[in-house]
């Protein structure tokens, strides 16, 4: 009975349709509310919360090379509806198990025999999009010139955003300005002089996050980007934003030869900005891997690397010379240490022929190699030296944006890499010029391309699914966005993909940058942000081989803080990314890092304002324990937080790692105290956050 009146409901909500062309779909619990309508014959859609306007009436559409324009003269030909309710475990991740709970509207439109098909679902969280385009008799030609997705919201709504169509791809600090202010010339006023940059249109990267005016938060990004162009949002006035794709060279937005599948537009919404981190939507609208491809064989975990001491201290050299990093001594020594504290992996950059000290950053210059070593780097020796202790080589492909000489390359570089029983490669791609990924079209010419673009997005997916084939797992560095591609290919394990800790080593994100990332970038997916330096002063020379130290350098953190981002941040393969000398300083802290887990059964956001603060807890997958990680903003905080989170019946060891009355990110980052005392789930806990500073905290369960 209780299934039938069920059955009725779910009837009477899906067959919600008034006479004006409008077409209804609510999420599973109802607050969340969908109109599809079309209008004159142009299709509308119209998105609201519990009354709350989200996205007013915007446009839809896609227009086709050939004059094809997707976008009017529609009639409703054919909608189909269903819901879905199941739940999915993953390989590994932030959580254990995910729901997937939708309601899905699926609207074919005509147009003089030419179809379009929008598929709607919406969930609790947000709704998703896609556009779909069969192969069909009266089109001939597939390829994209233009998308016409709007998202109509109110120009008093403020977004964080960092500019499209510039540079430095996504490693730029974010802005905070009303919608319409999305442009490089107000981004140069307020936070990095971009005006020059003046190829491509002014426009935000996603996952944008937008706070309405009437408080809600929602996040505009785009699930599934497969073999497309990514979306960036441009704004045209009046709180009115479009989709707006990077364009290949020709000026083709996405080439195909037959029908079309748009990655899902997705605007996650929540009443507050905590529930934003707890949104599994893009996962949700991204495949299982295919029923034939076994991941089993992808293992989270952390590494180690000779890497910080080129990018941050600035000891050492990638290229060869006398300070060069990556020298087999070296590399034996902090297998040692690597070893010794139950590290697996050792990122060695500058191991190959290739580097030398122009290598950056224009995609031009000498070509890596993927299998040649550097004289000083013996590979045989590092290989079996570090099997003996249980220590890999992470290995590293930086191509300089140099996509064809990589692609020429990669096959071999894979097997090499399987000699030598590496599981996981960083690849970078440091081209920071607008617009300026070489490659050769049909006619042998040298044209150029965005790094977002389709032809890099194949790349992308080229080297992942190579990866896959050779057991690899791929941490990219200057990346393509994370879109949930992770749930078809595990082995995608983590990227960059915005301003990481490398940039405090040579220049400085300030202090209040690693408070937004958790609700911009992170909203994404994993970063490998590299966290855990703990010599956060006096730390960089003036020139490798140099005795000065660059006095104005400082990482604008404490150590506290720098556990914190453990938890904080999630990444399945996280870095420590200081020097053993300096860990070996400080070995009382170090044991955080050695013992916080990569992944998790479960979490809850105890607290959050963009910007400002953010407290999560995590719950191991492998035992009982928990673990919390909270940061600040240039402002001090107490908070006082209640373990309710705690399992039952269950008695925990708390062991606080606190910046202290002192600690402050400009002038004492490094002081701290450690303190243990019993807890249960109707404790609570004091925090004391400095100025810039953070906590981190693991609960040991105690077993009697
Ligand atoms: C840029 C990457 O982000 C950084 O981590 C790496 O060390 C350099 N490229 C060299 O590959």
């Amino acid at each position: 009975m209780r299934k039938y009146i069920l059955s009725l409901f779910i009837l009477i909500i899906f067959s919600c349709k008034n006479n004006k062309n409008s077409y209804y779909l609510n999420s599973p619990d109802g607050e969340i509310k969908l109109e599809f309508n079309l209008k004159n014959g142009v299709p509308l859609y119209k998105i609201s919360k519990n009354d709350n306007l989200i996205i007013d009436y915007s446009k839809l559409g896609i227009i086709l090379n050939g004059k094809t324009d997707l976008d009017k003269d529609f009639k409703i030909i054919n909608t189909n509806r269903k819901t879905h309710n199941t739940s999915w475990k993953t390989l590994f991740g932030e959580q254990k198990e995910i729901i997937n709970n939708y309601n899905e509207l699926e609207v074919i439109l005509d147009q003089e025999n030419k179809k379009l098909n929008i598929t709607f679902r919406v969930f609790d969280d947000g709704i998703g999009f896609r556009y779909k385009i069969e192969n069909q008799e009266n089109i001939n030609d597939y390829n994209i010139v233009d998308e016409k997705t709007e998202f109509k919201l109110s120009k008093n709504d403020t977004a964080w955003w960092i500019p499209a169509f510039s540079y430095r791809r996504y490693e730029f600090l974010y802005a905070k300005t009303p919608i319409d202010d999305i442009s490089k010339n107000i981004y140069s006023k307020e936070v990095e002089d971009i005006r020059y940059d003046t190829l491509g249109i002014d426009a935000a990267h996603t996952p944008l996050t937008i706070k309405k005016e009437n408080g809600i938060f929602i996040s505009i990004h785009e699930a599934d980007l497969n073999d497309y162009s990514s979306m960036t949002l441009a704004p045209l006035g009046n709180g009115l934003i479009e989709a707006e794709l990077y364009p290949w060279s020709d000026g083709i937005k996405v080439k195909s030869d037959e029908k079309i599948i748009s990655p899902w537009r997705t605007i996650q919404i929540s009443d507050n900005s905590s529930d934003l981190l707890d949104s599994n939507l893009i996962l949700n609208l991204n495949d299982d891997p295919d029923s034939l491809e076994d991941f089993s064989w992808v293992k989270p975990g952390k590494y180690m690397g000779i890497w910080w001491e080129m990018i941050g201290t600035n000891e050492s050299t990638w290229w060869p010379s006398d300070n060069h990093g990556a020298n087999t001594k070296k590399v034996l020594e902090y297998i040692d240490f690597a070893s010794e504290n139950g590290f697996e992996g050792l990122l060695v950059e500058g191991w190959n022929k290739g580097w030398h000290p122009e290598w950056c950053c224009s995609g031009d210059g000498k070509k890596f190699s993927f299998t040649e070593t550097q004289p000083d780097f013996d590979i045989d020796k590092i290989y079996k030296y570090g099997k003996e202790k249980n220590v890999y080589l992470v290995g590293h492909h930086e191509t300089g944006g140099q996509i064809e000489n990589y692609e020429d390359q990669l096959e071999n570089a894979f097997k090499f890499y399987n000699k030598y029983g590496i599981k996981n490669i960083k690849t970078g791609y440091v081209n920071d010029v607008s617009k300026n990924i070489k490659r050769k079209n049909k006619k042998g010419e040298i044209v150029k391309e965005w790094h977002h673009g389709q032809y890099m997005i194949r790349h992308f997916r080229k080297v992942i699914q190579l990866a896959a084939k050779y057991k690899l797992n791929i941490i990219t560095h200057e990346p393509i966005k994370d879109t949930g591609i992770r749930r078809k290919y595990p082995n995608y394990i983590s990227r960059e993909g915005a301003k990481g800790q490398e940039f405090n080593g040579f220049s400085s994100n300030g202090v209040n940058h690693a408070s937004i990332l958790p609700f911009t970038r992170l909203l994404s997916g994993p970063m490998d942000y590299t966290p855990g330096v703990f010599k956060l002063n006096n730390f960089r020379y003036v020139t490798p081989g140099s005795n000065t130290i660059d006095k104005n350098a400082i990482i604008p953190s404490t150590i506290a803080k720098e556990l914190a981002l453990y938890v904080v941040y999630y990444s399945p393969m996280q870095m420590a990314a200081d020097l053993p000398k300096h860990y070996q300083n400080h070995p009382d802290a170090f044991e955080f890092i050695k013992k916080v887990p990569v992944v998790w059964e479960k979490k809850k956001i105890i607290n959050s304002k963009i910007g400002e603060y953010v407290t999560i807890v995590r719950k191991d997958l492998n035992s009982e324990d928990w673990y919390l990680g909270s940061i600040t903003n240039e402002n001090e905080r107490y908070f006082n937080i209640s373990l309710d989170f705690l399992n039952e019946n269950k008695k925990y060891l708390a062991t606080i790692y606190s910046d202290t009355k002192n600690t402050n990110w400009k002038k004492n980052q490094m002081e701290y105290s450690i303190k243990s005392i019993e807890v249960n789930k109707n404790s609570n806990l004091d925090l004391f956050l400095a100025k810039g500073g953070g906590g981190a905290v693991q609960f040991k369960e105690i077993v009697d």
